[in-house]
This record gives C-alpha cells, sequence and structure tokens, in this order.
C-alpha cells in the first residue's frame, strides 16, 4: 500500500515536472540579446552596411535566403551548413545551388562572434542581415524579435521548395502548410521586386511561343538575352526581376505582374489566378499598403518553426556544425 502511494505520488510529481517544461513557452523577443550581446543588432546593421557597400546585389539574395532556411526545417540556418564526404546539406539542393550571399553571412558572424563569442546565433544573423537588407533596399523598417538557434540537421532530401514553374495552387499549399495565408504569399511573392534570376529559371516560357501568358516585346527581348538553348549555370545569363527599379523595394512588380511582364511563371499566374488577382490588382495601386506589408510578413516569415530554448546549438561558424 504504501509503496503503491509512494509510486502514486512519484508520477504526479513527473507528470508536473513534464507539464510546467511543456507549457514554459520560450518565445523570441526582441529584447533576447540585451544582456548576453546588446551590441548585436547594431554590429550586424553596422558590417552590413560595409557589405552594402562593397556589393549592393547582395541585399536581394540574402532576403531570398531567408525565404530558402525558413521553408526547410524552419529559420535554422540548416541552408548555411556545407556537406561533407560524409554529410548531405541543404545547399547541394537544386533551389539551392543559385543561393549567394553565403560568404557574407560568414563574414559578418566573424564581426559578430569577435563582440560576443558563442552568444548570437546563425539563424539569428540570418533573420537580422535579411530585415537590414529590406530596410537598405528601402523597405520599412521592422523589429526582430531573436532566440532563435540554429540546427543540427540539413538534408538536400528535405528541400522541398516550389518551383518557378510549380502550378499556384501548390505554390499556395505550400505556403498555408506553413501558416502563411493567400495575400500573405501574394505580399512574398512581392520580394522579387528585388534582384535577379538566371535564364534557365524561365526560358521555357520563351519557347512556348503561343501560351499568351508573356507580353510580346518582353518575349523578344528576352529571347535576344538568353538565348533559346540550355546553358550551364555559371554561363546562364542572369536578368533582373523587376528591371525598371531592381534595388528597390516597391510594388512596381505587381504592376509588371498584371502587364504580362513577369519572368518567373509563378508570379505571373498570380495575377490571374482567382484566389489571388485580387491581392495583386491591390497591391499594384497601393504602394505604402506593400511597404507595410512586405515588412511585416518577411518578419512572420522569420518566425517561421524556429528552434528556442536549449533545442539546437549556436554555431562559431555558420557553414559548420559546432561538433
Ligand atoms: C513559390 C515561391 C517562389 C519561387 C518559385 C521563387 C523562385 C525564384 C527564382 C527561380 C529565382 C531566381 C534564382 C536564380 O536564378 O538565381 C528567385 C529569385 C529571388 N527570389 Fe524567389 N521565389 C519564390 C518566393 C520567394 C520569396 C517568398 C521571397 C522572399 C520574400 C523571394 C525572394 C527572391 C529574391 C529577392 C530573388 C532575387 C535573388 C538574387 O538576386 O540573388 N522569392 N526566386
Amino acid at each position: 500500500m504504501r509503496v503503491s502511494m509512494y509510486y502514486h505520488l512519484l508520477l504526479q510529481f513527473v507528470v508536473a515536472i513534464a507539464i510546467s517544461r511543456s507549457s514554459c513557452v520560450v518565445a523570441l523577443d526582441v529584447g533576447y540579446y540585451a544582456s548576453t550581446c546588446p551590441g548585436a543588432e547594431a554590429t550586424v546593421r553596422q558590417a552590413m552596411e560595409q557589405q552594402f557597400y562593397n556589393d549592393n546585389t547582395i541585399a536581394p539574395a540574402l532576403i531570398r535566403m531567408l525565404f530558402h532556411d525558413c521553408f526547410v526545417r524552419g529559420c535554422d540556418a540548416s541552408v548555411m551548413i556545407i556537406p561533407t564526404a560524409a554529410r548531405s546539406s541543404e545547399r547541394v539542393a537544386i533551389p539551392n545551388q543559385t543561393l549567394r550571399g553565403f560568404n557574407i553571412i560568414d563574414r559578418v558572424k566573424k564581426v559578430v562572434e569577435a563582440a560576443c563569442p558563442g552568444v548570437v546565433s546563425c539563424a539569428d544573423t540570418l533573420a537580422l542581415m535579411a530585415r537590414d537588407s529590406v530596410v537598405h533596399l528601402g523597405g520599412a523598417e521592422y523589429d526582430v524579435p531573436l532566440g532563435r538557434r540554429d540546427g543540427l540537421q540539413s538534408n538536400a532530401w528535405e528541400v522541398n521548395l516550389p518551383a518557378p514553374f510549380a502550378p499556384l495552387d501548390d505554390v499556395l499549399a505550400a505556403f498555408a502548410s506553413k501558416g502563411f495565408s493567400a495575400e500573405e504569399t501574394v505580399v512574398l511573392l512581392g520580394g522579387h521586386t528585388v534582384g535577379a534570376t538566371h535564364c534557365a529559371a524561365f526560358r521555357y516560357r520563351l519557347r512556348n511561343a503561343d501560351d499568351g501568358t508573356m507580353d510580346e516585346n518582353l518575349r523578344r527581348d528576352m529571347t535576344a538575352a538568353c538565348g533559346m538553348s540550355d546553358m550551364a549555370p555559371e554561363d546562364d545569363p542572369t536578368e533582373f526581376l523587376d528591371p525598371g527599379t531592381p534595388f528597390v523595394v516597391d510594388n512596381a512588380c505587381f504592376g509588371q505582374m498584371m502587364g504580362n511582364r513577369s519572368l518567373l511563371q509563378v508570379d505571373q499566374e498570380a495575377a490571374t489566378h482567382a484566389i489571388t488577382a485580387g491581392h495583386v490588382a491591390y497591391y499594384a495601386a497601393s504602394p505604402d499598403a506593400f511597404l507595410l506589408r512586405f515588412s511585416e510578413v518577411m518578419a512572420k516569415l522569420a518566425t517561421v518553426g524556429v528552434l528556442e530554448g536549449d533545442a539546437g546549438e549556436v554555431r562559431k561558424v555558420c557553414s559548420a556544425y559546432n561538433k
């Protein structure tokens, strides 16, 4: 009797501990490094300004990097791991082969490490770098709650980012599975207001001369610029996604979508799809609303599936696990 009561009490104790641990929700917090590395944000921004001065084109690349990191295993810096002979990584998966800016992340992280060794995660560093990129390109300033941890897994086979030729229904489903509404998905596609694409991502559209979804003048110009034959990635030309203002976060890409002047099929389809067309038209007509929403939804993107508390680790070098 005594023994069974003892076990009963022990069980209650264990359950109580388990409940208290699981209800101890750790939330990202803007002041996360206030005591451990108070200058973290300023250090990242200063280091980024130096990098922008050297190469303006890295700002769009880092915005895209955040998307590719956060959509696979959450925002845990898993995209940054360099594969070894023994271990694959997301970096080798096809959509990630055109990512740029890994060297910039390593550089900025080195500066952060010098200020606060082993404190600021690579996932937080990228979230800040992407924010600073948006602001550098004229987007609205936004807060980045911090406290992400770096993941201990990175697998090429887990990279299931939508392809540029994926039907929009599939794209909407992929974004919905990460918690984004159709409106938020349209806002995020507005990321294509900056940066460039290789011709490989849309050359097949040039060949379908009568599919009626690309403006004829654009098709002619792009055929001249890209050629009709596939090329090795290093030889493949690149074209600006929003050629009028390729380094400004603005709503021009929505006007392009409505005028059949988007290079990527996914953007083009957003202008005519029953679920997204209204959002595209709204943002094409509302520059200020887009600027605000873009920053809000980028902040949300940076919270997808984050690791917190004592999960994962804080990497010293972003491209390799600590051990
Ligand atoms: C279905 C969703 C998406 C697809 C299929 C897609 C596809 C692509 C492709 C094919 C490129 C060109 C890559 C290259 O050839 O170098 C690109 C570039 C880019 N994407 Fe997306 N994208 C999507 C969503 C997003 C989101 C959510 C963002 C962020 C908000 C984003 C931001 C960018 C940026 C900034 C670039 C230019 C990168 C650079 O200049 O290096 N994309 N995207």
